[in-house]
């Protein structure tokens, strides 16, 4: 029997350089699409997909993601003075119970595999998942979800994958693929940010995974990877053959909110998914256009 997978580690502890300067004093998980910022987003997948433990990976200056998901005192009063109640009810949904949220710190930006290696004293010896929060997923079903379901045939690694055009293989971990039905691909090998030339294929992770626990070890290695950094891809390529690992085309589409321009793009979409926004927001588009 597979058990549940109860914890999601949130790797946060990034510079988010690319988004200067909005990102000089605000945490780049913190900005919003639409009307929520992206790591609400990121533990809302969590917890539509059956998690409850929710550990964040931070870093200096991130501090106000831990307000995020505090209860607030003084607002909570103001609403209740000014009749609020709905407003309260909402509040009260979407926090996390109390125990359930754990925080640690990166000390540096050693990379995304050092960042989830921050977290393994609170995950402890449990498969887990890892959802990175500047990558954006607009699904019928949660895109994490699609993942733990995908974990509980293959019992093994799983990496949430889409194709990307061949000249862009260098900004993403690249899959050689084994056995692929067109949903699920074997994972064989994996490179991280291949050169063109050198991709073994044009399948890219995208920040969403499901892990065992003995990653840990693989990540304890330190070993340094592309850009001298200590990459998550390296070590589930070094449990290849170990454990099962799998890619997964999941359903939907994915933005890349590290980005300028697919920040726009995902607020756009994600306006667009909205009843109470779309009529107004394509009148707006076509007179603009
Ligand atoms: P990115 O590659 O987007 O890096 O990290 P970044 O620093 O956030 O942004 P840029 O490239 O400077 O604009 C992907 C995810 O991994 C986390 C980031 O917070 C982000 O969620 N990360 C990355 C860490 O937590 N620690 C690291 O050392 C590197």
């Amino acid at each position: 029997m597979t058990r549940q997978i109860r914890t999601a580690v949130f790797p946060v502890a990034g510079l988010g350089t690319r988004l200067l300067p909005a990102t000089k004093a605000l945490a780049k998980e913190m900005l919003t699409v639409v009307d929520k910022p992206l790591i609400h987003y990121a533990v809302e997948e969590a917890r539509a997909a059956g998690i409850d433990r929710f550990v964040f990976v931070t870093s200096r200056g991130k501090s106000v993601i831990e307000d995020h998901f505090d209860f607030a005192y003084e607002l909570n009063q103001t609403l209740d003075a000014r009749g609020k109640k709905e407003a309260i009810e909402s509040l009260a949904d979407w926090l996390p119970p109390a125990g359930h949220v754990a925080y640690t710190r990166q000390p540096s930006p050693l990379g995304l595999g050092h960042a989830i290696w921050c977290a393994r004293h609170l995950v402890g010896n449990e498969t887990f998942a890892v959802i990175l929060p500047d990558d954006l997923v607009l699904s019928k079903t949660p895109c994490m979800k699609q993942l733990i379901d995908a974990h509980a045939c293959t019992k093994g690694n799983v990496v949430a994958v889409m194709e990307v055009p061949r000249e862009q293989t260098n900004r993403y971990g690249i899959l050689a693929v084994g056995d692929d039905d067109g949903r699920l691909a074997e994972v064989k090998g994996l490179v991280e940010k291949p050169a063109p030339e050198d991709a073994p294929s044009t399948l890219s992770i995208i920040g969403r995974y499901i892990l065992l626990p003995e990653i840990f070890t693989e990540l304890g290695r330190f070993e340094r990877g592309a850009g001298g950094e200590i990459q998550i891809t390296d070590a589930i390529a070094r449990m290849i053959g170990v454990a099962p690992c799998h890619g997964l085309r999941f359903e939907g589409e994915r933005f890349d909110c590290g980005d300028g321009l697919g920040f726009v793009r995902a607020n756009i979409a994600f306006a667009l998914a909205r009843a109470d926004m779309r009529p107004k927001l394509e009148e707006f588009i076509h007179q603009r256009l």
